[in-house]
């Protein structure tokens, strides 16, 4: 995930000390915004931001009002409050509105300084704190799927593979009737196999998942683990009017890697930008050396992440689409993590999405 200067909002109507504020909060590496007036302080709040100083006289709004609704544009922030004068009902309404602390003017800088960031010490260690209750919630749907997999996918395989078998046998006595007789048949039966091939698919993402298996480690050659899936998609890339590129630069150094992990890596992450990208897009796999690893990139020109799925991708289940298990990324995310490699997602220089895989060299 990308990581960003602490974002600093000043919303105060003394230009001057705004103004110097500005430039000692700029100095020390904080993304600063200014705001003279409550409306203003609220659209560049939109954006989000990490602790704002706010006067609590403004000339159209009273402080600790705006307070309130600064906390509703970004609940993650910390509003430090900077009075006139110090009295028990400041303190009060400070407290009321939600601030994480208030200040008398005139401050001396230091102590603004110091302010700021425990403020910001605080906005972190709630945000770490989401972060874990967000991972243990992983952890534990990931629990769930262990067990439920362990009892469930041998009560679902023996069915399946004798509904299987049994629709092989229908195929071949299909294929002895008349010629004419034949069509109004194969359709369904094409069907029904296409929905096994399915539910297949799907026990074998929830086996994987529920049980890693142990990484057989190799010298992989790079180039070929990327033609090989491009290979494999081709057919499918070209039937949907994508434009299906690599580009591995010629002398990479090998891959320390389960080349089956690998391409299937490789596999979900194609499909993905496949599944994204609209008639008449592109698709590509690349793969660099960066330091002592070797960097896959997927890119395509699809519409991007949304936003809201951003914090979400890697998480079990989580899908937008009708018939996706959600399993793929979560599945991309724990065989390059078993790796000790990492996964990250940014935007794309072809439009849409960048996912960058990175294993270790061998
Ligand atoms: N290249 C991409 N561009 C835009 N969104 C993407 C891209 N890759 C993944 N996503 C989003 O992330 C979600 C999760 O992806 P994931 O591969 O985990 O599951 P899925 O593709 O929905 O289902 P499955 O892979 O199990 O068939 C997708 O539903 C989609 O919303
Ligand atoms: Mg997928």
């Amino acid at each position: 995930m990308t990581t960003h200067r602490a974002r600093v909002l000043l919303v105060d109507d003394n230009e001057a000390l705004v103004e110097n504020l500005a430039s000692i909060l700029d100095d020390e590496g904080y993304e600063v915004r200014t705001a003279p007036t409550g409306a203003k302080a609220l659209a560049a709040a939109r954006p989000g931001f990490d602790v704002a100083l706010l006067d609590v006289r403004l000339p159209d709004a009273d402080g600790t009002e705006l307070a309130e609704k600064l906390r509703e544009i970004s609940p993650e922030g910390a509003i430090v409050l900077l009075t006139g004068f110090a009295t028990l009902e400041t303190a009060i309404a400070a407290v009321r509105a939600g601030a994480f602390a208030y200040l008398v003017k005139p401050c001396s800088t230091p102590d603004l300084l110091l302010t700021i960031e425990q403020a910001l010490r605080q906005v972190r260690l709630h945000a770490e704190k989401r972060e874990l209750s967000r991972r243990a919630q992983v952890a534990e749907r990931l629990a769930t799927v262990g067990t439920m997999t362990a009892g469930l996918s041998h009560e679902i395989r023996n069915p399946l593979n004798a509904a299987g078998l049994q629709l092989a046998v229908l195929e071949r006595r299909v294929n002895k009737l008349s010629p004419a007789d034949q069509p109004p048949l194969l359709e369904p039966l094409r069907l029904v196999r296409d929905e096994i091939g399915r539910l297949e698919h799907l026990l074998e993402d929830f086996l994987q998942f529920a049980r890693p298996r142990e990484l057989n480690i190799a010298r992989v050659d790079v180039a070929s683990a990327v033609e090989s899936v491009v290979g494999f998609l081709a057919g499918d890339a070209e039937q949907r009017q994508i434009t299906l590129e690599q580009a591995v630069a010629p002398g990479l150094a090998q891959a320390a890697a389960d080349p089956e992990r690998l391409r299937q890596v490789l596999m979900n992450l194609a499909i993905n930008a496949l599944d994204a990208t609209p008639a008449g897009g592109r698709v590509r796999l690349e793969a660099r050396s960066e330091g002592r690893e070797v960097v896959f990139l997927v890119d395509d020109s699809g519409p991007g992440i949304a936003p809201a799925a951003r914090d979400r991708l890697f998480e079990p289940f989580f899908t937008t689409k009708p018939t996706g298990s959600g399993l793929g990324l979560a599945i991309v995310h724990a065989i390059v993590s078993q790796h000790g490699g990492s996964i990250e997602v940014d935007v794309s220089p072809l439009g849409g999405a960048r996912f960058a895989a990175r294993l270790p060299q061998a």
